[in-house]
Formats: C-alpha cells, structure tokens, sequence
C-alpha cells in the first residue's frame, strides 16, 4: 500500500475507485503482498522445506485460499466447515492437518474418508474416538498427538494456548501413555508430534523454549515421529516498527533441532500469510465534535472487525487521500454499534477529516473477515481481491434481504 499523488493505492488501484466501484465498508486483499509473504516464509525455512498448512481459520475466503492453494500450501483446518472449504479450494486431502479439542465423531468420520494427511488428536478421549471409527469402518488412521509443552508464548493471553492452564495439548504423563497404547493399536498410526502454543508471537526465545520441551519429551518416548508439526504463532508487524518474528532465527533454532530428529517439518501459519495483506475501507459517516475529542463515526463496526474489541489490538488507520494539514484535537474512531467497545483506535495529530471521507484500517486480512458476525443484523462486507492491478469480486456483498 501506498501513497501515488497523495492518493492511497494497493497495487496501483486507487481506494477512491474501489469505493465508487464496490461502496463500503469493503474488505481488500493484495495478490503481491500475499505472494510476497509465501515467497518470503518459503525462503526463510527452505533448508529443510516444511509443509506449510495454511491455517484456513485466519481467511476462510474460498477464492483466497484457491490462490494460496496455488503456490503449494497446504491447510490447517479445526471444523468440518474448514475441511470443507480447504477441499473445495482445491487443497489435496494429504496436505491437511486437522487440530482442535473437540473433534465430533461426525467431523472425524469425515476426515478419516476423506484420507486427510493428520488427524492432531488432544486428548485421550478423543484417541479412543478416532480409534473406535477406525475400527468401525476398517481402516488404519494417521494420527498426531498435541503436546502441550507447558511454555509461555508472551503474547496476548487471550490467544496463549501453550501453558498447562490452557485446554490445548496433552501433558507429558499421558503423552508417554498415549504414545504406548498408540503403538499398539492395529487401527491407528502414531505419525506426528504437534504443537502450537500461541499466536502473534514476536520473540524467539518462546519458540526456543518450545524445542526444547519438545526434545525432552521425544527422549522420553523413545519414539522417531514421522512429523512434527510445530504451530504457526509467527507474529506480523502491527505498529508499522519492524517489530515482528524473525522467521531466520526461528529456522536455525529448528535447524538445530532437525540434528538430533529425522522428522518432516509441518508447520501452520495463518497472521504472518494473511495478515498484512487486507485492509478494510470505510467511509466517515458522521463527525461529532466533542469537548477535546471528536468522533469520528465510520460505517465499519466491532461485527466486521472484532480484534479491536476483543482484544484491543490496534490497527493503524489512513486517510485515501492525503491532504497533509493536521488537527490538534484528538480523534476517537468508533463504530456505529450501541456498544463501547465499538471503537478502533484513537489517534492525535491525524489529518483533518470532513464526513463522507474515506479511511482504511490496515492488516486485517488474518481474523478479520472470519471473525465477523451478523451483530446488530449487519451484513458483511464485500471481499475484493487485488492481482496484477485488476480488481476482482472474491466474496459479495451479504444483501439485506438474506439476514432479515
Ligand atoms: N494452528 C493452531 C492449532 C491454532 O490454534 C492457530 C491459531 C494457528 C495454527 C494459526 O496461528 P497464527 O499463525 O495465525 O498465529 N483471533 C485471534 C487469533 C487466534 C488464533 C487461534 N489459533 C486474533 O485475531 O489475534
């Protein structure tokens, strides 16, 4: 994204054009940063090339995820629902993952047919469920097994998932059970160690304590993993500081670790594929001076962009076109909903901004749209996806008339 003649452009495309085109609020993604960001993840770890499971849950827009599914992706899916859209998106069935703690026998059924790489089983219970389908139908069923390595990722807590409080994972005692009555079992095969333990981590040291959680732990077994299968988390540069993981740290720390292991490196990423990609734009509906703050009222609200309210993250918000003259007063950007949380960021020294001005709200394109609700019966917006400067439709807009 940037400014050409004051204009706010994503590969050559002005937002003003956009917003005439599609009106707002409207979802962008940029085809270039996107293959920038494979591109990129590819080079950091090519010395022992990963599978790369795209984390369907960050996106789950079907023309996306064709296009991610093109440069040789596979995915990570938690639902039935994602399964189903993976495979629709093209996504071979031996490149899909499937995590979550509270698989049904309906989704596992499912899976198991469907002849799906892994199946990343996170507790006993659930074993004894894979199991007992297997047998069922006859079949013999790749599985993992999630360890939850006890390690804290210091990131948000909301979206910690590798510490013993959290439901993920299996601790080490029943790993070290699970992984005997998995070797035994004529309708299971142990294939995978998997871990994740938590999202926009922008520290090594986390991932560190991870390998070597994971190193113990494999001694322990005494058992040689086809795959591990080490999460995504990688986190992604929100301030616009250059703080973000340095994926080539994180590759010589696993590098390392590959000495002692003769496993095949799986690997889930969603933020640092999709994150920076997508912007959503919007347009100022009202301003409300205050005493010494303004409000300024955009059409976008918390159900189509909840991290902010449910996390209060801060997304960088800019103005489309660029006038240069800043105010003194301080600007709050909230939405339309009857809720306080409605708000996005608020901002000092902005430019001077008028009503019916357009905005964008940038790197939205992991969690954004696949957050979104139906709150206050709104619907979504359009989805639009940028490639080679040509502008394509890749969701439409929710109508009015499918939700009321
Ligand atoms: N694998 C598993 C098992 C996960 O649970 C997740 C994310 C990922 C991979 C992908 O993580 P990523 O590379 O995107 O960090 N809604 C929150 C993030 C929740 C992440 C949940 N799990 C947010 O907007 O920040």
């Amino acid at each position: 994204m940037k400014y050409i003649k004051k204009k706010l452009t994503i590969d050559r495309v002005t937002i003003q054009n956009i917003a005439k085109k599609f009106d707002t609020p409207a979802y962008c993604y940029s085809y270039n940063q996107l293959k920038k960001n494979i591109d990129n993840f590819k080079k950091s770890f090519k010395s022992f090339s990963p599978l790369i499971c795209f984390a369907i849950k960050s996106n789950t827009n079907v023309n996306l995820i064709k296009e991610i599914s093109k440069f040789g992706l596979g995915a990570d899916v938690v639902s039935l629902g994602e399964l189903m859209k993976a495979l629709k998106a093209g996504i071979k069935p031996n490149k899909i993952v499937f995590s979550g703690v509270g698989k049904t026998s309906e989704e596992i059924s499912f899976a198991i047919n469907k002849k799906i790489l892994l199946i990343n089983a996170e507790s006993k219970s659930e074993i004894l469920e894979i199991e007992r389908i297997a047998k069922k139908n006859k079949k013999s069923v790749d599985v993992g097994i999630r360890f939850n390595p006890n390690v804290d990722a210091k990131t948000l807590s909301q979206i910690s998932t590798g510490k013993k409080e959290n439901k993920f994972g299996i601790g080490e005692k029943d790993f070290l059970e699970l992984t005997k009555y998995i070797k035994k079992s004529k309708n299971l095969n142990l294939k995978c160690l998997s871990v994740h333990i938590g999202s926009q981590i922008l520290d090594v040291k986390p991932y560190e304590n991870m390998l070597q959680a994971l190193n113990k732990i494999i001694k322990k077994a005494n058992y040689s993993f086809e795959y591990i299968d080490l999460g995504g988390g990688m986190g992604i540069d929100y301030k616009n500081d250059k703080k973000m993981l340095n994926l080539k740290n994180y590759s010589k720390n696993i590098k390392r670790f590959l000495k002692n292991h003769n496993s095949k490196i799986i690997f889930e990423p969603g933020r640092s594929i999709v994150g920076n990609i997508g912007t959503l734009i919007s347009r100022v509906t009202y301003i409300k001076e205050g005493h010494n703050k303004n409000f300024i009222i955009l059409d976008v609200a918390m159900n189509d962009l909840m991290r902010p309210a449910l996390y209060n993250s801060k997304h960088r918000i800019m103005p489309a076109t660029k006038i240069g003259k800043k105010v003194k007063k301080t600007y709050e950007f909230v939405g339309p909903i009857c809720e306080s949380t409605d708000k996005f960021l608020t901002i000092n020294n902005f430019q001077k901004l008028f009503e019916k001005d357009l905005i964008v709200i940038c790197d939205v394109g992991a969690y954004g749209m696949s957050l979104s609700s139906n709150y206050n019966v709104r619907p979504k917006p359009i989805e639009i996806l940028i490639k080679n400067s040509k502008i394509k439709v890749i969701n439409k807009r929710q109508k009015l008339t499918d939700i009321v």
